[in-house]
């Protein structure tokens, strides 16, 4: 009886999600697999095409929660992957957790912190999606604002020949953001994984060999 009143409750968009997500067979694979997303498999494909992470390589993983994609790196570096998310990461293996907002200060010193006891970093991971609050204008900015302090941030902290790989949304911003990010790496690839959904207009920018050693 409870249960039928809470599914009547439910958003239609709710139900859609939930019906998506029961047929959906990258959430079936990341079960069995133990990774802690379906969004693990995209970082798997970005990395067959791409080869961006090596074995002994310092990686830095913004928006990083639950952790599939720290999983992912974790498996395919010796070195600990620093993870920061504005929320709680259970802990991993090989993993170093910074819970904080990329946007604070406070979240950039303390991950400086981190690679001053590190050689430098040789992958920024970055696979943020700000909350978004329904009004196109005032997302679109949050958006923006993130993946520009994401492309500073790498410009001032990547090693030179350093990888970046970043979320962008289509639609306008990402444009911007290519053009500044091409100046810095010598290549720069667009990339959807199959994993990542049709609808979702995501698509992850792949930016190889950086040019400027901080
Ligand atoms: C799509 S999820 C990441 C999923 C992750 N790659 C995985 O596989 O587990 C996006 C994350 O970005 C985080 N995020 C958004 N804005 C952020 C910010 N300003 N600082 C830190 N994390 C942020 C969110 O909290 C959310 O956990």
């Amino acid at each position: 009886m409870k249960q039928k009143q809470f599914n009547k409750s439910l958003k239609q968009s709710s139900k859609n999600w939930i019906k998506r997500h029961i047929n959906d067979p990258y959430v079936a694979m990341a079960k069995e697999k133990g990774y802690r997303t379906r969004s693990a498999f995209k970082l798997l494909e970005i990395q067959e095409k791409f080869k961006i992470i090596g074995k002994g390589d310092v990686v830095l993983d913004l928006g990083a929660a639950p952790g599939g994609w720290s999983q992912v790196a974790s498996q395919l570096t010796t070195r600990p992957v620093i993870a920061v998310d504005i929320l709680d990461i259970s802990p991993l293996q090989n993993v170093r957790i910074i819970r904080g907002d990329f946007m604070d200060q406070s979240t950039l010193d303390q991950i400086i912190n981190i690679i001053d006891e590190e050689p430098g970093i040789d992958v920024i991971l970055s696979d943020m999606c700000p909350n978004t609050c329904g009004i196109k204008k005032i997302d679109h900015m949050r958006i923006v604002n993130i993946l520009e302090e994401v492309i500073q941030f790498s410009k001032g902290n990547l090693r030179g020949g350093g990888s970046l790989v970043v979320k962008v949304f289509q639609g306008g911003a990402e444009k911007d953001a290519l053009n500044d990010i091409k100046k810095c790496f010598r290549k720069v690839s667009h990339f959807k994984p199959k994993s990542s959904r049709n609808q979702s207009s995501e698509i992850y920018l792949i930016a190889n060999g950086f040019k400027n050693a901080p």
